[in-house]
């Protein structure tokens, strides 16, 4: 078996459940993966620091004096009943690419950094990419360390445990400039299966918005409240997810998921009183994204009139299409095309740390198929063939970009 592959595989049996994955950010598991990330750089010698909320950075050195570092990485948290590919690639295949520049004594202007960004899935703590948004600025640290999980513990207490936080005995991170980002990670979707195709260069990632929804009745007994007296919250938020759902299908070109919904009291002989639930919505053009925002808006203000509820939506985050770089995405073709393998323009449907990057640096992603082009399950997978063929193009790719960023 292949060094990444092999490593894959380790990293698959931590916080291994009964039905695929479960690291999320903070837990004993999702730090275990960190420290095994650790291990494999201090294994190598490479400079390893750590940042105020856990992102880690494995330093290759370059031969410029002062040149900023380009950076390549993903994350190491998964969904509940995640896949072992998602994020775990990226982070395992840019500490692989460091290894072969070193065995093909490969020189870089730039130091060359493999990073596992923390928290990208936004599972436990309700922010996606909290570590790249730290690292970017676009969360400022009393509100990344504030975010609190679903049973009130924040993220600064989290990452103060022995259990889940923070690894001893490496220094902080000091550095915030970057050269350039790159990150390979699986496709999640079907277009590079269907396209015969190993290798994709992703053209942007789709704008995305989160919001929490809460719906506020009247809970009372299930047999005496007659029907029309009702303020029942569960059969409001239906209504609202249901019109939701219809007017993207007639937007088109945009997805919505309501994936978690919390019912209370939660009896099955109690009207429910309160309903939360959350809404994504996700589209390569923000104008879509805007248009299904105002059909949830409107759904709530129609069962507020009607239903004798009180809906509230919480915008929790958000951002517009990201497009890759183009002298990025060039630089990368190139490097694919000189290894004599074929690359495909795709977009990214799934969010990644190579959005908020975008922020600061030019960024670049390179994607692998994913088999049957599932992904967030526990049957994610991209065959090992695959998985040795991206670290080949990530490593090209590396050295092609080091090349001409400043
Ligand atoms: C992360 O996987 C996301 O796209 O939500
Ligand atoms: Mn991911
Ligand atoms: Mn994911």
């Amino acid at each position: 078996m292949s060094k990444v592959n092999e490593r894959l595989a380790n990293l698959a049996q931590i916080g291994r459940v009964e039905q695929g994955m479960d690291r999320a950010l903070a837990t004993p598991a999702e730090r275990e993966a960190r420290l095994l990330f650790a291990s494999w750089a201090r294994e190598r010698r490479y400079s390893l620091t750590q940042d105020r909320v856990g992102n880690l950075f494995a330093r290759r050195n370059g031969a410029r004096d002062g040149a900023r570092p380009l950076l390549v990485g993903s994350h190491l948290d998964t969904v509940k009943n995640g896949g072992a590919y998602d994020g775990a690639y990226g982070v395992v295949a840019a500490l692989c690419a460091l290894e072969a520049l070193d065995e093909h004594k490969i020189e870089t202007e730039h130091p060359i950094e493999a990073v596992a960004w923390v928290g990208e899935e936004g599972g436990r703590f309700p922010l996606a990419c909290v570590g790249s948004a730290f690292f970017t600025g676009a969360c400022d640290a009393a509100r990344a360390l504030a975010l609190t999980d679903s049973d009130g513990v924040t993220l600064e207490q989290a990452l103060a445990s022995a259990d889940g936080g923070l690894l001893e005995g490496i220094p902080a991170r000091d550095e915030s400039r970057v050269a350039a980002y790159l990150e390979i990670h699986i496709e999640q979707g079907p277009i590079l299966e269907r396209e015969g195709v190993s290798l994709g260069i992703v053209t942007a990632i789709n704008g995305q918005r989160r919001y929490r929804v809460i719906v506020n009745g009247t809970p009372g007994h299930a047999g005496t409240v007659p029907m029309a007296r009702r303020g029942d919250a569960l059969c409001a938020a239906a209504e609202m997810i249901l019109a939701t759902e219809r007017a993207a299908l007639s937007i088109g070109e945009c997805v919505v998921t309501f994936g978690t919904l919390v019912v209370e009291p939660n009896a099955p002989n109690v009207i429910p009183g309160r309903v939360t639930f959350s809404v994504d919505i996700r589209s390569p053009e923000d104008a879509r994204v805007e248009a299904v925002e105002n059909a949830l808006r409107e759904a709530a203000g129609d069962v507020n009139g009607r239903r004798r509820v009180a809906a509230a939506i919480e915008r929790l985050q958000g951002h517009a299409p990201v497009p890759m770089d183009p002298k990025l995405r060039n630089a990368t073709a190139r490097a694919i095309g000189a290894l004599g393998e074929r690359a495909i323009d795709v977009p990214s449907g799934a969010g990644h740390d190579a959005m908020l990057l975008a922020r600061i640096a030019p960024a670049a992603m390179i994607f692998v198929p994913s088999i049957g082009g599932r992904s967030h399950v526990p049957e994610e997978e991209t065959s090992p063939r695959d998985l040795e063929l991206g670290l080949t193009a990530l490593t090209a790719a590396i050295v092609e970009v080091d090349k001409f960023v400043i």
